[in-house]
């Protein structure tokens, strides 16, 4: 492991290191970019959330505020909220219920979310866990077969067992409680009268309802009815009203909640659940009037003189994506840049060795310790990082390390599939808002209720409770929080003060796609839009994804021969990010999607 490290510091791209030249590192162990690549046909794959168009963005620049979400509309009702008087929180509601309702694929008030919040009068940071727990009444067994084998995950994404205790509204709730500065009530304005009067279908919704999402939801009465009007799926264009979200809007809107958790609406939802004519469930409403946000630490670290924050568990999303750069913080990646192969190299082997980990260690903190300080101590980080041989990939799967004692569990190796949208909000006051927000697949279980979709988060436990004789920490237990891969996050920059706001839909690609994204916003200096539009590269510690038809590709043949399977691959972010300067703040939406970023 030592002989390793000083061959890297000979190499000179250790941090500390006085490294040689840029032109050294392009001729350097026959690294070559490679002008023509030859890639295996893309892999098939179920891509709940397909990319439908990819669309030039160019950069949006502001002097006060300015919102990226996932949807013109939504966008447009943050803002307006905004220059309503409205600070970050405030808008973070309108977007939210908006989504709900525009790119109901993704997110609502059938799902959960995690929140990061910068307060900008107190200067602190808060992170809101408003992840889906499981009911009461499942247990470890409940994605097994009668022979104690696991079910198959695309069996049980579909109807009432899978679906979360809802947490979106409670966290919304609880975030406007404590930061919001507008009521309540005028926050639903926007999105009930997009709901009465109808609003235009996306390409991008009609386009899911072609594939497995939609086949799924065709097994669904209210789901059919709904998205598949006459039996045939909506059209880009066509008008679409949803007076029962109407009504569960102004139901919200008056009670904030006491209906979803405790009422008419929670009643609703356990028929839904427990009715449902495929994988009936067992949630009833003693389980959602359990359902509590959760103030949760979050978890920092240093990268480059920046401090990165992100959510800790339940979501693997922040500790994954600060021991992947904590690896790499033993290399000068400015030095080699973006072009060099070497670059993408140390990417892929650091993601190897933080996923091993993430999927040994992480999982619902009330349930297992999650030993973040030791995961993410420097020293430990240094010996992970030695063990990165620059001539060779590391054979998949590399295994966990040992950063404290006595740990006996099996890691929970399962991938989960692209879902999910994120919304990132500065205000004038400077307070910002970091929300990833999900239903789990696309369309989640298919079950449409009151307006709205439910989720299938429980599919993002481990099915099997334990491997040899060694209990998976992510294993379903009664009221349990899934482990997620979402990972919102807010960077503060040498000097302390709000420098960006960012995250990602992409399932546990997530993790990939914003550790790419800062590597590009600090180790490159690239410029928001620059960096979203980069081609995406992720690595699980297993086959190592590139997505197809970008520059991206131009590494594969290089990262194929050092010992890793390469696969071409629709790597679908939806990344949304705000660069803030002192005078300025500069918005990035991601092609792949249909955000947009609105300032003023
Ligand atoms: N369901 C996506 C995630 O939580 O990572």
């Amino acid at each position: 492991m030592a002989t390793r490290l000083v061959v890297i510091r000979r190499l000179g791209f250790v941090q500390q290191a006085v490294g040689p030249t840029r032109s050294v590192f392009a001729s350097f162990l026959g690294f070559v970019l490679l002008c023509s690549v030859s890639i295996s046909l893309a892999q098939t794959e179920i891509q709940p959330e397909q990319t439908v168009a990819i669309t030039s963005k160019g950069s949006v620049v502001a002097t006060r505020e300015m919102v990226v979400a996932a949807h013109p509309l939504a966008v447009d009702a943050g803002l307006k909220i905004l220059e309503r008087g409205g600070v970050a929180i405030d808008a973070m509601v309108a977007v939210q219920m908006v989504l709900n309702l525009v790119e109901p694929q993704s997110s609502g008030i059938g799902g959960g979310a995690f929140l990061l919040y910068h307060d900008a009068q107190t200067q602190s940071l808060i992170s809101l866990d408003g992840r889906e727990f499981a009911p009461q009444r499942v247990d470890e067994t409940m994605f097994l077969n009668d022979d104690g084998k696991p079910r198959r995950w695309v069996d049980m994404v579909p109807g009432g067992l899978s679906v979360g205790v809802p947490g979106t509204l409670a966290l919304m709730d609880h975030a406007h409680a404590r930061f919001g500065r507008l009521e309540w009530d005028t926050l639903f304005e926007q999105a009930i009268a997009l709901a009465t009067n109808g609003f235009a279908v996306s390409p991008r919704l009609s386009k899911s309802l072609e594939g497995y999402g939609g086949k799924r939801l065709q097994k669904f009465t209210e789901a059919s009815d709904y998205f598949f009007p006459n039996g045939r799926p909506l059209q880009p264009g066509d008008l679409l009203k949803n007076p029962q979200f109407v009504k569960t809007l102004k139901t919200i809107q008056r009670d904030r909640g006491e209906s979803f958790y405790r009422g008419q609406i929670a009643g609703e939802i356990v028929a839904s659940v427990r009715e449902s004519v495929l994988n009936a469930g067992v949630m009833d409403k003693a389980d959602l009037a359990a359902y509590q946000t959760i103030e949760r630490t979050p978890v920092c670290s240093q990268y480059r003189g920046h401090q990165i924050c992100g959510m800790g568990p339940p979501s693997s999303g922040g500790v994954t994506v600060a021991q992947i750069l904590g690896i790499l913080e033993f290399f000068n990646l400015d030095m080699l840049g973006p072009d060099h192969p070497m670059t993408w190299h140390l990417f892929v082997e650091a993601g190897k060795l933080a996923f091993a980990d993430r999927n040994l260690f992480l999982a619902d903190p009330d349930f297992t310790e999650a030993p973040i300080d030791a995961l993410l101590a420097r020293d430990y980080l240094r010996n992970r990082a030695a063990l990165i041989d620059l001539n060779s990939a590391m054979a998949v799967p590399v295994k966990a390390g040992t950063p404290f004692e006595s740990v006996s569990l099996s890691p929970d190796t399962r991938d989960g599939l692209p879902g999910t949208s994120h919304v990132s909000i500065v205000d004038r006051d400077g307070n910002a808002v970091s929300l990833t927000t999900t239903i789990e697949s696309g369309f989640g279980s298919g079950l449409f209720t009151s307006g709205f979709l439910l989720n299938n988060e429980l599919t993002d436990f481990s099915f099997r409770p334990q491997k040899n004789g060694k209990p998976v920490a992510n294993r379903v237990e009664p009221r349990k929080r899934p482990r997620s891969s979402m990972a919102p996050t807010i960077i503060y920059g040498p000097d302390g003060s709000l420098k960006y706001v960012l995250g990602s839909p992409g399932g546990s690609r997530i993790i990939s796609y914003v550790a790419q994204m800062i590597v590009a916003l600090i180790d490159f200096d690239m410029s928001p839009q620059v960096a979203v539009n980069q081609g995406r590269i992720s690595s699980r510690n297993g086959s190592v994804d590139i997505e197809k038809e970008t520059g991206m590709l131009a590494f594969a043949s290089t990262l194929r021969s050092r010992g890793n399977s390469v696969k071409e691959r629709d790597l679908n972010s939806g990344i949304h990010v705000i660069k803030v300067e002192s005078d300025q703040l500069t918005g990035g939406a991601d092609p792949r999607r249909e955000g947009i970023v609105l300032g003023r």
